[in-house]
């Protein structure tokens, strides 16, 4: 079977990383627009990487979960394109072989002056020099609101040849990504989400499998693996 997976900072959660839009979560601690666009960056890079870096040793403290794994035999038993909104490396450390980090790679430094990445430190500070061109515009490699994210060409097709999507632990307010279900209903596969409560998009799927991922994803994926 050909299945598209969207994930979430909510597959994360029980890995100990916060997610977005809890009552708790980053963006009621964090101003979108000071940590999470070109123009707070501009305005002050330092607080920028602060953040990021916090982020960083966060996503490196944590282990895989029960979910994370199971997606991973998941790509063992079916032709899998996993598609990831988190920025973490939680994927790749349960196993799977292929991720699309569609909004980046808390893994990655991207030069904003010509546009080099390499593999970015434990820390990084706006005085770090891009070891392509020498210049100090080193940003993470996170795409930003009002950024394009990546691989889009890759996903809408994967998606368009899928037979069944699903979307895991996001909340459906962040566009492209939130418009994956509604294309791939468009495109004839059947759509589930597996998340802790019904999202904003829930409306585009076919089916909801609610609860914790670590509980729902394997057994979600043993239902469909023979
Ligand atoms: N199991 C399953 N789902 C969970 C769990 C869990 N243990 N814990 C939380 N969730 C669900 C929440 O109910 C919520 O619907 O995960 C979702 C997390 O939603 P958000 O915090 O909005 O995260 P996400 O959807 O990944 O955000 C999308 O917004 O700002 C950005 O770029 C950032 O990639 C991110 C994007």
């Amino acid at each position: 079977m050909r299945i598209t997976v969207l994930t979430g900072a909510g597959i994360s959660a029980e890995s100990g990383i916060a997610t977005f839009r809890a009552s708790d979560g980053l963006w009621e601690q964090h101003r979108i627009e000071d940590v999470a666009t070109p123009e707070g960056f501009a305005r002050d890079p330092a607080l920028v990487h602060r953040f990021y870096n916090a982020r960083r040793a966060a996503a490196s403290a944590a282990e895989p979960n029960a979910a994370h794994i199971a997606l991973a035999d998941l790509a063992r038993a079916h032709d899998l394109t996993l598609v990831t909104q988190n920025v973490d490396d939680l994927h790749e450390r349960g196993g799977s072989p292929d991720v699309i980090h569609m909004h980046g790679s808390l893994a990655r430094a991207l030069c904003a002056a010509c546009g080099e990445r390499w593999d970015a430190p434990d820390s990084m500070s706006p005085e770090d020099p891009c070891p392509f061109c020498g210049r100090t515009a080193t940003r993470p490699d996170i795409v930003w609101f009002g950024e394009m994210p990546y691989q889009m060409e890759r996903i809408w097709e994967a998606i368009e040849g899928s037979d069944l999507f699903a979307a895991i632990g996001t909340s459906g307010n962040v566009y492209p990504a939130a418009g994956f279900a509604q294309h791939a209903a468009h495109s004839g596969a059947e759509c589930v989400e597996l998340n802790l409560d019904a999202s904003f998009n829930a409306r585009d799927f076919d089916r909801r499998i609610l609860g914790p991922a670590s509980q729902t994803v394997p057994e979600w994926v043993k239902s469909l693996t023979p």
